[in-house]
């Protein structure tokens, strides 16, 4: 089979959408993933993954804490850009985002998100071009009940939305 046509079987798979973020010696920083997934019940745990290129790795490296946070529909191209095509090496990606600081210290982005998760991460799985995060989730809250999720293919075939060579999954 060629990559491309094992690229398109992929392309099924169900994914939501979620704002990554840490925050390390003063700096904080966020990243757009599809890969926020939930590994055991008790304690409750959940991984993600991320590119070893990004800016969010070097600091969730760092500062062994992220928070995860699911979008919601109301999420634009702009807003999805500034945190997924855009590193933060370059630019403050908060400067005119509205946010506050979590229990673990992550930034809780307040825009056109559902809830948050902070989580501790406990392991790391170098899985080649990523790594794999595995934490216990030590917060969560509720920002928006009645918004609704935006899914990977809503992004892809309502906002019409690419996603990056560093992504997991590439469109
Ligand atoms: C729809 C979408 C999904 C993405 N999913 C992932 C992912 O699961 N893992 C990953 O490492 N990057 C993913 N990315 C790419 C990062 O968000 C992107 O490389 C970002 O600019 C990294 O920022 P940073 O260098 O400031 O950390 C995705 C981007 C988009 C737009």
């Amino acid at each position: 089979m060629t990559p491309e046509e094992i690229n398109k079987g992929l392309s099924y798979i169900t994914y939501g959408l979620y704002i990554v973020t840490t925050a390390y010696d003063g700096q904080k920083n966020g990243m757009i993933v599809n890969t926020v997934f939930q590994v055991t019940a008790q304690p409750a745990r959940v991984a993600i993954s991320v590119n070893k290129q990004c800016l969010t790795h070097e600091l969730i490296s760092k500062s062994g804490v992220f928070a995860a946070m699911p979008l919601d529909e109301s999420a634009t191209l702009p807003f999805i850009g500034t945190f997924g095509f855009r590193t933060g090496r370059t630019f403050d990606k908060f400067a005119k985002i509205p946010y506050e600081i979590g229990f673990l210290g992550c930034p809780i982005v307040k825009e056109h998100t559902l809830s948050y998760l902070e989580v501790e991460v406990q392991q790391t799985i170098d899985v080649g071009t990523h790594t794999l995060f595995i934490g216990e989730v030590k917060d969560v809250g509720v920002l928006n009940a009645d918004a609704k999720a935006m899914t990977y293919d809503y992004y892809h075939h309502v906002i019409k939305g690419k996603t990056p060579a560093r992504a997991t999954h590439i469109s």
